[in-house]
């Protein structure tokens, strides 16, 4: 399957013009065997990026490196998770996971109390081979279990990379991605087939994927909680306002959105997002009252 042909191109000042064809080559490249665009991405982090899957395979020009690619497709894949720095594990980050069961899940429970509705709607934008969204499903069974709550949780879990989702689909994991679960979860949420640990069905059932470009596809709506971790880092200031702008627009009225360790909220319109927890990188949505009080 091939993307076609990306507008984009990137520049560099200190890179001749042959260097620059080749690097945007490379980009063009991953855009037709993949369709992400990481040519509207921040230039400085992605060339530091590939120039570190050049060092992995002791390659030193964009030149050389292009023809290794072309001679090696399935390198391809290597450099994508190189750029996207794809170390997937379930409860990436706990600390994360913990204020998000600590600070956001009582919160999300008292307003459904308040509003007598018994749906709770997650969205894992950029979730990758699903290790976030499936983490996401084990916390809210938990959480709901212990504080005796019957409320439904659905997570729709989205990607723009479709081999990405076939893999977090099947919910085949080896034994390194699993080194943050308890020996108990790990009994009670997968079954062990050889080396491998399949999610079983009653964690799968509650996340729903598709493929999903979060700055440019139509939206989802009346969401709780948004996950969207590691993947902006990735975007220019341009973007990342317009994913913000996005993620505003798909919740609801008081929804939270949880960002990476590395992703600075420092630039996050404060008219969108009051900040709650800036370690833990949580936001909640911020609605003005008539009163001119938001909702912190
Ligand atoms: C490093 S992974 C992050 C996975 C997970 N959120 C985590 O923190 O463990 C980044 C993911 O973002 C996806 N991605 C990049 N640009 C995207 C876009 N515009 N829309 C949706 N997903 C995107 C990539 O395909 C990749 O799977």
């Amino acid at each position: 399957m091939s993307f076609g042909v990306s507008k984009n191109f990137i520049q560099f000042e200190d890179l001749s013009s042959e260097e620059l064809r080749v690097f945007n080559l490379i980009l063009q490249n991953i855009y037709q065997k993949r369709g992400i665009d990481f040519c509207q991405y921040r230039p400085k982090c992605l060339r530091r990026r590939i120039v570190v899957g050049m060092h992995d395979v002791n390659v030193t020009s964009f030149c050389t490196y292009l023809d290794f690619l072309n001679k090696n497709p399935l390198q391809y894949d290597k450099l994508l998770d190189r750029i996207t720095i794809n170390v997937l594990e379930f409860f990436r980050n706990p600390e994360a996971f913990k204020a998000i069961r600590r600070k956001v899940i009582p919160s999300i429970i008292e307003r459904k109390e308040k509003m007598a509705s018994y749906n709770i709607r997650i969205w894992s934008s950029g979730c990758a081979t699903g290790e976030e969204p499936y983490s996401l499903a084990i916390l809210f069974k938990e959480a709901l279990q212990e504080l005796g709550q019957n409320i439904k949780v659905t997570i729709l879990a989205t990607d723009i990379d479709k081999e990405s989702l076939r893999k977090a689909n099947l919910g085949v994991y080896g034994e390194k991605a699993l080194k943050e679960l308890t020996t108990r979860q790990i009994a009670a949420y997968f079954v062990k087939e050889e080396d491998k640990y399949c999610i079983k069905p009653q964690i799968k059932v509650m996340v729903n994927f598709m493929t999903h470009n979060m700055i440019s596809d139509e939206l989802p709506a009346a969401i709780d909680l948004i996950l969207c971790r590691n993947v902006i880092i990735y975007f220019n200031k341009e973007l990342q306002n317009k994913v913000h702008a996005n993620f505003h627009a798909a919740f609801v009225s008081t929804g939270f959105l949880v960002a990476g360790k590395t992703e600075s909220l420092m630039d996050v319109k404060e008219e969108l997002f009051s900040k709650i927890d800036l370690g833990k990188r949580i936001l909640q949505k911020r609605i003005k009252r008539t009163s001119g009080e938001d909702n912190v």
